[in-house]
């Protein structure tokens, strides 16, 4: 390893390990406010990729302080043993559904089945994401992070919005990631199908940074609806889809990543207290921060409209 590589892995590390670990999380706890115990009693949330990690974390803590919860993942198995962990009342407030989201036929197979039934839901969680090392195609041609990570939840949402799916005063909390930080704002980032230019941190970092932007963008086009869009991360955290994707960083800071639950504190605090919207940031650890860290983010390539256009293109060709 050269010098400058070596020199900017000790800077990030230094940069970001005590704010994004449990280090960051059992320091600024200190200061926050005391909240009674979560109740979400008599609301309906939607959760994606509740199978596992963060989103186990979130249909757990929600059906604990009894919301009635729909977890979705793409593996009924994963999802049965989730709700085996919680007890016999926690679990009778849990139904699960497996769509395969990286699809946009079966993400729209999920839609129908939930307007159908009349779902009407209080909290929707667009948790499910992955980062992938090699390049995998959908069976439908996309890049497998750009239609998990976003083009699913731009229609899951959008298609709940235009149908009724949401009650008055509903929440969409949208799971991004400090890795958005990387990418600016860019249609030509997403959906790279390209082997030869793939990189799959890059395409990651461009749909998490996609996901920053569709939240203001719904808070615009969708806010007088009374439906307030909120985007988080959770820092580093323990979950499975770390210790697969990136096995050296787990073995490094394994000890101090943030639990499941730290990680999905924010996500969990923005639905009990709704703060009032902002435009431009992205919620940690109970504050709004900035949505730039690096000079080369700031000038978009495209407008949140172009990049609604783009999806909408993008599902209307399928
Ligand atoms: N953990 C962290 O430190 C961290 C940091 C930044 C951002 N995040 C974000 O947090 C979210 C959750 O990540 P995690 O760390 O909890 O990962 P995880 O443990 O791998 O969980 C990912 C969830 O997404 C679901 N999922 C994956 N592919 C799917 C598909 N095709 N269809 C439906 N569901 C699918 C998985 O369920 P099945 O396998 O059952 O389908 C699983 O429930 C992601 O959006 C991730 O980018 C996590």
């Amino acid at each position: 390893m050269d010098t400058r590589t070596l020199l900017k892995i000790i800077n990030f590390y230094a940069r970001f390990t005590p704010n994004y670990t449990k280090i960051g999380y059992i320091a600024r706890s200190l200061g926050w406010r005391r909240m009674p115990p979560l109740d979400f009693s008599g609301q309906r949330w939607l959760v994606t990729g509740a199978s596992s990690g963060l989103g186990k974390a979130m249909m757990h803590a929600a059906a604990n302080a009894n919301a009635e919860v729909v977890g979705v993942s793409s593996n009924q198995g994963k999802l049965d043993a989730a709700v085996a962990e919680l007890n016999e009342a926690a679990a009778a407030r849990v139904t699960t559904i497996a769509a395969d989201l990286s699809l946009q036929s079966s993400t729209q197979v999920l839609l129908d089945r939930l307007l159908a039934r009349g779902e009407r839901f209080d909290v929707l969680q667009n948790n499910a994401g992955m980062l992938l090392n090699e390049m995998s195609l959908t069976s439908e041609g996309r890049e497998s992070t750009f239609a998990i990570n976003v083009l699913s939840h731009y229609l899951l949402t959008s298609g709940l919005v235009e149908n009724g799916g949401f009650n008055q005063d509903a929440v969409v909390v949208n799971m991004t990631s400090g890795g958005m930080y990387n990418a600016p704002l860019g249609i030509k980032g997403l959906n790279n199908t390209d082997e030869s230019t793939y990189n799959g941190k890059a395409s990651y970092a461009y749909s998490k940074r996609a996901q920053v932007a569709l939240t203001d963008y719904w808070n615009e086009r969708y806010g007088d609806r009374g439906i307030r869009f909120y985007v988080t991360h959770p820092g580093w955290s323990r979950t499975p889809g770390v210790q697969e994707a990136l096995p050296i960083f787990w073995k490094i800071q394994y000890l101090i990543l943030r639990t499941p639950r730290q990680g999905v504190d924010t996500a969990l605090w923005l639905c009990a207290t709704r703060p009032t919207v902002e435009e431009d940031v992205v919620w940690f650890d109970r504050k709004s921060r900035v949505t730039h860290m690096y000079d080369y983010t700031k000038k978009p390539q495209c407008t949140l409209q172009e990049l609604a256009d783009y999806f909408e293109t993008e599902l209307a060709g399928s």
